[in-house]
């Protein structure tokens, strides 16, 4: 790698981290991704000790980006990292458990993980003299819409779940920071519904054990490793009574990352910079199944079952601040999203790992 000045990719081996680095190294910025395999799976040729999805990145890009397996919770380790690419100009940080439901059982975890490990993150940044920053934040810190479409202004906090107040404790932790030293530059981007996969099928959502999400859990069923989907509620104040979500292309969303990065990289950006990055529209569960299907030409068979803890009626997202801003708005739909997951669960009926 060369001494320009690098990008630090937290989290770059799982869905999002993996699909940014595509857009990064195709955009010319040179890459240092870390991951502790919580959520990712190894070189199973075990000739590298990188995670397959970096390695699929690399060749998808005919680029190298530069790998390490750190912990946040560990702090030489992180160091070791700055020490040793010393151009590091900005980090990108997605690394966090992320689970809604699992976040309910694993409350300490969540809040050691997400919290500390950024702060482990901030103070090591701090030390090397590193001030810029994205963060990858989430729209479940708006908790109950009081009205929408969201827009960055809406209040937060007062989230519906665990995993959902470690990214507003998160956030506000970055807020309290920058306004205490000037020369931090930190934005704060809140995603909404990721879906979909990079359109040649080789990368895509790779849940470990049962998926959490919708559109993973609807992939699995199309492919057979599933019986049925559980539709959780069928009473919400919708169009149809299921629950209605902001989905975005995962492309789209690795794209605002870029738009994100050179917004921050540009000068006289300190402070802090909040961002949606949705798609301005929704749909609801039942239509999520039947653009599935349609793209799948499977059926998706599917039961109403009870509510799930936590979840609300609609989230969308208001997203004329980023088009403003970072001249940046999704161009793909909820059918691209299904084409290409299916595109990727049928190239990887088992996702990176065959012996799943
Ligand atoms: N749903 C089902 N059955 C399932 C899974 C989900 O009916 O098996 C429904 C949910 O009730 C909800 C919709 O599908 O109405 C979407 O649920 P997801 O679990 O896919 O996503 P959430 O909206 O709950 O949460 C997601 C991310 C969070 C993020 C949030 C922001 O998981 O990280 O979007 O909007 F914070």
């Amino acid at each position: 790698m060369t001494d320009e000045g690098v990008i630090l990719v937290t989290g770059g081996a799982g869905y999002v981290g993996s699909h940014c680095c595509i857009d990064l190294l195709n955009s010319g910025f040179k890459v240092v991704a870390i991951d502790n395999f919580f959520n990712a799976y190894k070189d199973p040729t075990g000739a590298t000790n990188y995670p397959e999805s970096l390695i699929r990145v690399q060749k998808l890009t005919g680029k190298s980006l530069e790998f390490h397996e750190v912990d946040l919770m560990n702090m030489d380790e992180l160091r070791s990292v700055f020490k040793k690419y010393p151009k590091i100009t900005c980090v990108i940080h997605f690394a966090a458990l992320k689970a809604v439901g699992e976040s309910f059982q694993k409350v300490l975890a969540y809040y050691s993980n997400n919290i500390h490990g950024a702060c482990n993150l901030l103070s090591v940044m701090e030390e090397f003299k590193v001030f810029k920053l994205v963060f990858s934040s989430s729209a479940t810190v708006y908790g109950v819409p009081e009205y929408l479409p969201l827009d960055e202004k809406h209040k937060t906090g007062n989230c519906t779940n665990p995993y959902g107040t470690t990214k507003d404790t998160v956030e506000r932790m970055m807020i309290d920071l920058a306004n205490s030293n000037s020369n931090w530059s930190i934005t704060l981007l809140r995603y909404f519904n990721p879906a979909g996969a990079h359109p040649s099928g080789d990368i895509g959502e790779d849940p470990l054990g049962i998926p959490n999400n919708l559109m993973p859990y609807i992939a699995q069923v199309a492919i057979g490793r599933r019986e049925k989907i559980s539709v959780y509620g069928d009473d919400y104040k919708t169009p149809d009574g299921t629950g209605y979500r902001d989905y975005i292309h995962v492309m789209d969303l690795a794209a605002g990352h870029v738009k994100a990065l050179q917004h921050i990289l540009a000068p006289n950006r300190e402070g802090v910079h909040i961002f949606n990055l949705g798609s301005g529209k929704g749909a609801t569960v039942l239509e999520v199944i039947a653009a599935f299907s349609k793209a799948s030409g499977k059926e998706i068979p599917y039961e109403i079952a009870g509510r799930r803890k936590g979840d609300v009626d609609s989230l969308y997202a208001s997203c004329d601040k980023a088009e403003k801003e970072l001249d940046w708005k999704c161009g793909l739909t909820l059918e691209d999203m299904c084409r290409d997951m299916w595109n990727w669960q049928t190239k990887n009926p088992r996702g990176f790992n065959p012996n799943a």
